[in-house]
This record gives structure tokens, C-alpha cells and sequence, in this order.
């Protein structure tokens, strides 16, 4: 059965999640999916997905949205998570230099099981907590314009360019 909403959809992108545990890869997908913020999250276990549809240029567009955990025992097979992506969010806290350090090992992953194509953004994630910043807005920008990424500053907790973080990765796919 589907709806007749269903039928006339396009597209259908599947863009995944990715980063150290807890820099907000899954309260992204909440705020961009369903405008929800949750303050105490607790890590994901395994793979949760979300779809959300998106209109560019008149076109309907579904994305496929797979998120999982960014701690090494709470993760699903790896190849299954990657296979058939055309589009990632490396995300990273702005409050946790470590984070931003790990990014390398990140792209190394997607690369090693996406096609090299797959259009990624690079995001630094709760700009909310100002006072606690420990990566620089330059060096964000720096990193994603040496890795050929876009690049984009966000909050989940106060929404601050959560929309368009994912809009950027559809349009471009598109
Ligand atoms: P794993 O599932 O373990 O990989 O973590 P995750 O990347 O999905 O992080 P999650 O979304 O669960 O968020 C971790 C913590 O950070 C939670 O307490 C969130 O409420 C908080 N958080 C997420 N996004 C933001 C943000 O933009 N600002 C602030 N201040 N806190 C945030
Ligand atoms: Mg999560």
C-alpha cells in the first residue's frame, strides 16, 4: 500500500551520520526530522534511521537519514551502515577538541567503505556553548576546504542551521 504522497516522490537519498559519541549526530537527526531536542540522550545502540523528504527545485526528495553510534562496541557492521550512501555529515563538537581530532580517522572510514563521491559536510555541532569552544570557526573552514568538504557551524539544541546542514548535502546530491 502506499499513499499517494508516496507515489510521487522522486528521489530517494541515503545520507549517513557520522563522528565521535556524543558531538549530536542523533539529536541533528531529531531537530531536522521532527524539531525534538533531547538534553540527556543516551547513545545510540546500533542503527536507527529517519526519513525526511526535502523540495529542491520543485522536486520531491526523500532522504534516507542513518545515524549510529560513534562508540566502536555500540556499532552496527560498518560496510552495511556505509553501503549505498550518497551523502554524510561528519560531525564534530566545537566544545571538545577531540572530536575535531578525530575527524581524519572519520573520512578515512568513509572512504574506505563509500565511493569516493559521496558528497560530505563537515559539522561543528553546538555553537550554543560559546564559552566552552575549543575549535576555532577557521580551523573547521581550513580542515573542510583542504578534504574538498563543505563546511557548516550548527546547533540541535537551538536549531541554528540545522535545516540547512542537510539541505546542503541533498542539493548537492541532486
Ligand atoms: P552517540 O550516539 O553516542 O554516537 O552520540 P551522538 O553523537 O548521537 O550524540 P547525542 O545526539 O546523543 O548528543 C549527546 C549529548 O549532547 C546529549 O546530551 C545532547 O543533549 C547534547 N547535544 C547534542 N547537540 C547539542 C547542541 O547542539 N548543543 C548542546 N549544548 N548540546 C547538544
Ligand atoms: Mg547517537
Amino acid at each position: 500500500f502506499r499513499t499517494e504522497d508516496e507515489q510521487t516522490e522522486d528521489y530517494l537519498f541515503k545520507i549517513v551520520l557520522i563522528g565521535d559519541s556524543a558531538v549530536g549526530k542523533s539529536n541533528l537527526l531529531a531537530r531536522f526530522a521532527r524539531d525534538e531536542f533531547y538534553p540527556n540522550s543516551k547513545s545510540t545502540i546500533g542503527v536507527e534511521f529517519q526519513t525526511q523528504k526535502i523540495e529542491i527545485n520543485g522536486k520531491e526528495i526523500k532522504a534516507q537519514i542513518w545515524d549510529t553510534a560513534g562508540q566502536e562496541r555500540f556499532r552496527a557492521v560498518t560496510s552495511a551502515y556505509y553501503r549505498g550512501a550518497v551523502g554524510a555529515l561528519l560531525v564534530y563538537d566545537i566544545s571538545r577538541r577531540q572530536t575535531f581530532e578525530s575527524i581524519g580517522r572519520w573520512l578515512n572510514e568513509l572512504h574506505t567503505h563509500s565511493d569516493m563521491n559521496v558528497v560530505t559536510i563537515l559539522v561543528g555541532n553546538k555553537t550554543d556553548l560559546r564559552d566552552a569552544r575549543e575549535v576555532r570557526v577557521s580551523e573547521g573552514k581550513a580542515l573542510a576546504e583542504a578534504q574538498g568538504l563543505f563546511f557548516i557551524e550548527t546547533s540541535a539544541l537551538d536549531s541554528s542551521n540545522v535545516g540547512v546542514a542537510f539541505q546542503t548535502v541533498v542539493r548537492e546530491i541532486f
